[in-house]
């Protein structure tokens, strides 16, 4: 298959996924307080972390120069939404001091991430279906701190952060039509993208099974 209509595929998979996710979604808040985008905020910071991490630890061994570009981007950008969340915690009060992102270890999506070898599947579960991911949680979050009065943190995601989520999203997309291009190659970034909506999707759902607080936002 033709890569551009390969990956053309992935997207209306994933698209067909969010679609039955949406409906699940619910943003309703049991007490309504600002505790939880606190807490949101928090865990958003560790997935920023994770992100820039990644992206850094993959950089040396990706060869090709757009995945290069791409993971270099992201380097930079999670790590700066990393800082600018943690700027907006510290403004609603919070004493961040003492807080280490990673104090419960890096989540299980990182390290299968992590593991992945070959560009295609690294850009298939980093940039491509991670960042897609984002798109939906973090307008999901976006609505609910509106929903909560808490403008600025909507603000922060609606216009710093999540066009940049975008934008990894459109890079990762552009390097895997331009590398995914024989049967074997577009095996491996199918698995890589199927494996990630799937390991977001559980750690997802404990997430809220056991703090009953609604999805949180990613990177
Ligand atoms: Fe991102
Ligand atoms: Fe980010």
């Amino acid at each position: 298959m033709d890569s551009k209509q390969f990956v053309a595929g992935l997207v209306e998979e994933m698209q067909r996924l969010f679609a039955d996710l949406g409906e699940m979604e619910t943003l309703e808040s049991e007490s309504g307080g600002q505790m939880e985008i606190i807490t949101l905020l928090k865990l958003a910071m560790t997935s920023e972390l994770e992100a820039s991490e990644l992206a850094a630890h993959w950089l040396p061994t990706t060869p090709e120069h757009d995945a290069k570009l791409t993971l270099a981007q992201q380097v930079g950008d999670e790590m700066r939404h990393y800082h600018l969340i943690g700027l907006r915690l510290e403004e609603l009060g919070e004493d961040l001091s003492d807080f280490d992102a990673l104090a419960e270890g890096y989540t299980p999506l990182y390290q299968y991430q992590r593991s992945l070898t070959t560009t295609v599947e690294r850009i298939a579960g980093g940039p491509f279906a991670s960042e897609a991911i984002a798109e939906v949680r973090n307008q999901q979050f976006i609505d609910y701190c509106e929903s909560l009065g808490d403008s600025e943190t909507a603000r922060l995601y609606r216009e710093v952060i999540q066009p940049e989520e975008v934008h990894h999203h459109k890079m990762g997309r552009e390097v895997l039509e331009k590398h995914a291009t024989t049967p074997e190659l577009q095996q491996l970034a199918g698995e890589a993208m199927r494996n990630t909506l799937a390991i977001a999707d559980e750690l997802r759902t404990l997430f809220e099974k056991t703090t009953g607080l609604p999805a949180l936002p990613v990177s």
